[in-house]
């Protein structure tokens, strides 16, 4: 596997809504530095976090009561809208802007669209709205991972691996031992997984007040290039599913810079949602589970990173979903890429050979 380059044209979480505020804050997305920041009437804006004048990072600058972004170098001021209004010192105004990149704030969740703005469609965010549904609790957050982005997606393709991985919380045999079924539909991969009358792992065993057998149910939905949602049902074996237990796992795959990733997670889940103790529990597993992850990502990226030829892998019939989903980016990045080429291709036929020269 050698894709280390990102799609842009996509969406990825940015940042949880309760991280962003009245201070700078600079997250790297797909290689970009950016500073997210809320205006004076709590919109959330996204700019290019490289000052146009000489590159300072304008996350450590200053931001006033009006909305105004200061940058603390040289004193280059824009409004909200990214447009450069002034400088100290100086009378007339630079002509310069910030690049804004397309957001959308839903269900306490911040999602960026770190390519072509115009390309930027709303309708191919996935439902998440069990994220603020009365009848649903959840916990958030984000793990940085020094690996690359289509590790952590393979990983969660491919959940043969918390039979290995996670024996002491979600994983037992019954899960490498169930096949799945993998489904595509346009770019969207999907897979399930039903383990009927098996041990329950202990984390569900203590989640979910149940003893074994039971039966349990793994739908997970790749949203390319950057959302994974997981579904999980859990029932004493007899009972019909709708009476189960239901959680959800989200997953924002987000590169970072270089071959890091930002592991953004959202756990919830439909009972005793009034249950502090449970919830304490759960997260602290949530975040048990996500660190045994992160040990075996980071230690695969290494590996990754350091193999000279790229050898051909070996495969196996649990790999298919993280296959597609390897395919999906793939094709994904290639149409990206040839959009590109062909915009360059037009831009370079309308300048005059003269304005090419160098200089
Ligand atoms: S680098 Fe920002 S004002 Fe000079
Ligand atoms: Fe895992």
């Amino acid at each position: 596997m050698t894709l280390t380059q990102y799609v842009r044209n996509g969406w990825y979480l940015g940042a949880w809504s309760d991280e962003i505020g009245r201070t700078l804050t600079q997250r790297w997305i797909t290689d970009i530095p950016v500073c997210f920041y809320r205006l004076p009437d709590q919109t959330v804006t996204a700019v290019e976090d490289r000052c146009p004048h000489r590159k300072y990072p304008l996350s450590l600058g200053h931001l006033n009561d009006e909305g105004t972004l200061q940058c603390d170098y040289h004193g280059y001021r824009f409004d909200g809208q990214g447009v450069c209004v002034g400088v100290a010192e100086q009378a007339d105004r630079p002509k310069a802007a910030l690049r804004r990149f397309p957001l959308v704030e839903r269900d306490g969740a911040i999602w960026i669209w770190p390519g072509d703005p115009d390309l930027a469609d709303e309708s191919l965010l996935p439902d998440t709205s069990w994220l603020t549904d009365p009848g649903w609790t959840h916990v958030h957050g984000v793990v940085p991972l020094k690996a690359r982005h289509m590790l952590l997606l393979e990983n969660l393709l491919d959940l043969t691996h918390e039979t290995f991985l996670h024996p002491t919380t979600i994983g037992n045999a019954a899960v490498a031992a169930t096949p799945i079924d993998v489904t595509v539909d346009g770019d969207r991969v999907s897979f399930s997984r039903h383990m009927i009358g098996i041990e329950a792992p202990p984390f569900y065993e203590k989640s979910c007040g149940l003893t074994s057998p039971v039966d349990r149910w793994q739908d997970g939905d790749f949203y390319p290039p950057g959302i994974f949602i997981l579904n999980i049902r859990v029932a004493a074996t007899g009972t019909e599913e709708p009476e189960g237990f239901h959680m959800k796992v989200l997953y924002g795959l987000t590169p970072a810079r270089g071959n890091e990733t930002h592991d953004f997670y959202a756990l919830g889940r439909d009972y005793l949602i009034d249950d502090q103790e449970l919830t304490k529990f759960q997260h602290e597993q949530q975040l048990a589970v996500m660190q045994e992850d992160v040990y075996a990502l980071e230690a695969q990226e290494v590996m990754y990173a350091t193999d000279p030829g790229g050898k051909a892998e070996s495969s196996i019939k649990s790999d298919l979903a993280a296959l597609r989903g390897r395919r999906a980016v793939a094709k994904m990045l290639a149409r990206e890429q040839r959009e590109q080429h062909e915009q360059s291709e037009q831009q370079g036929a309308r300048i005059p050979r003269s304005r090419t020269a160098s200089v």
